[in-house]
């Protein structure tokens, strides 16, 4: 028993971002439905996670996280969780392909609802409302009732969770993920891009490959690798109350394992060492992640190191970096030294999106391509230098042809953006630009391994 830890501990602790519910019993009430749900994960598919991440860890494989800004309860169908599906397994063969490891893929799916805001209102033509949380929390609705926090928002999203991880499971494990259908993976708007093209040509590749081994008896009837695949699930673990309710004790080992997904992460907002949500990462055994923003200290590092991985395990932590193009070169380099001189066993991962949100001349919140590619490119000359693994990268994107992020191969302007953005919160990469991000660090990878 991790000391005085228990899944309700978080709450004798100040917790930020958490939203002051009007209704108190509903809030009760709600938290009582969501504990007698059925747990969305298993202990043991986080613990396969966990040794997965270790090879991360030890540089023998790579970890590709990603997937939308929010989900919201709009844009729930099998469409979207199947094309959010597909880029994903597109970006994992191309960077399977790059570094000739394994590829661990995690979604931002079935739970990444609730969203911390650097502000508490939201004011529109001199209307002052709350700020949208997420759809766990409130609706983006701009509406005074609207936009109240709402327990029961909380049974919807774990239901939706369970449909989308259902649908998951399914995809992942029934036959679409099998090598054989790789053409099948690419959508149609993509397929005449530069990126479709390569990635067709890398296909055809791989369809040889298969044909080959095909003819030595190697066929996907009799290997699992060829015909399925593994995809985990990962959210920022924000809500605390609807995380402990999704708490359960493992029956095979007795530890705590948080149900609700396999890997969790702190956010930039609430990774403070002294308060709830580290008091409620320490306790869970699943792999965790702390973003790390620009202003994070190497000693603040260093003792979120000791709260939440005491035993120094290989891929029990991820740390996601995300300091902005501008601000890694000077930032990340003592982060490095210091967890390396004191023998840390951390994951390295770059999100590239959050330090590069701008605001652009058409009034969009936007990124663009080429200061996301920096960030990367900057993150991964950094670890050459200090000697480190790169180890992951953690993107915002969809598997639709959204305008969100300017740039790329399809020239995305300031004045496109109004096209087709559709996010709830954060800009995300449309399919043809996060196949084209791939690509780039894929020729990275090689690079750095040559
Ligand atoms: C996010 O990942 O959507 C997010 C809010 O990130 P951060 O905590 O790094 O700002
Ligand atoms: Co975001």
């Amino acid at each position: 028993m991790t000391n005085g830890w228990a899944p309700n501990s978080w709450r004798e602790k100040q917790a930020l971002q958490i939203p002051k519910y009007p209704n108190q019993e509903l809030l009760v009430k709600a938290e009582q439905i969501i504990a007698k749900q059925a747990p969305l994960i298993f202990a043991g598919e986080a613990r396969n996670l966990k040794k997965h991440l270790a090879k991360v860890c030890r540089g023998e494989a790579f970890l590709l996280q990603g997937g939308d800004c929010a989900e919201s309860f709009r844009d729930f169908s099998a469409n979207n969780v199947k094309d959010n599906f597909k880029i994903i397994l597109q970006m994992s063969i191309i960077l399977t392909f790059a570094g000739s490891m394994p590829v661990v893929k995690i979604a931002r799916m079935a739970g990444q609802f609730a969203k911390p805001r650097s502000s508490d209102t939201q004011v529109i033509n001199d209307m002052e409302l709350p700020s949208y949380r997420g759809d766990i929390i409130n609706s983006a609705d701009f509406k005074a009732e609207k936009r109240m926090p709402n327990p029961m928002r909380m049974v919807r999203a774990y239901n939706q969770s369970a449909s989308t991880l259902n649908l998951l499971r399914a995809f992942a494990q029934g036959g679409f993920a099998d090598l054989h259908k790789i053409h099948a993976w690419t959508q149609d708007f993509v397929k005449d891009s530069k990126a479709g093209e390569k990635f067709s040509k890398l296909a055809s590749q791989i369809d040889d490959t298969l044909n080959f081994m095909q003819s030595c008896g190697i066929t996907s009837e009799h290997v699992k690798q060829i015909r399925e695949t593994d995809l985990y699930t990962s959210h920022e673990a924000l809500l605390l109350g609807y995380e402990e309710a999704l708490t359960r004790k493992d029956s095979v080992t007795g530890k705590w394992y948080n149900t609700s997904a396999h890997m969790l992460w702190i956010g930039e907002r609430t990774r403070k060492p002294n308060m709830a949500h580290a008091e409620f990462f320490r306790g869970i055994e699943n792999p965790i992640g702390v973003k790390c923003g620009a202003n994070i200290t190497s000693d603040e590092v260093i003792e979120m190191c000791d709260i939440l991985n005491p035993h120094n395990e290989e891929g029990r932590l991820t740390l996601i970096i995300r300091m902005g193009a501008d601000n890694i070169s000077e930032k990340l380099p003592s982060l490095i030294r210091k967890v390396k001189s004191e023998g840390r066993n951390v994951i390295w991962s770059s999100d590239p999106m959050h330090g590069n949100t701008i605001k652009s001349s058409t009034g969009y919140r936007t990124r663009k391509l080429e200061s996301i590619w920096k960030e990367i490119e900057t993150f991964f000359d950094i670890h050459k230098a200090e000697g480190t693994y790169a180890g992951g990268v953690h993107l915002e994107m969809t598997g639709k042809n959204v305008t969100e992020c300017t740039g790329g191969a399809i020239g995305i302007t300031e004045q496109d953006l109004s096209d087709r953005y559709y996010t709830f919160c954060d800009p995300r990469l449309n399919a043809e630009q996060a196949l084209e991000i791939s690509f780039l660090i894929a020729d990275k990878i090689k690079k750095n391994k040559s």
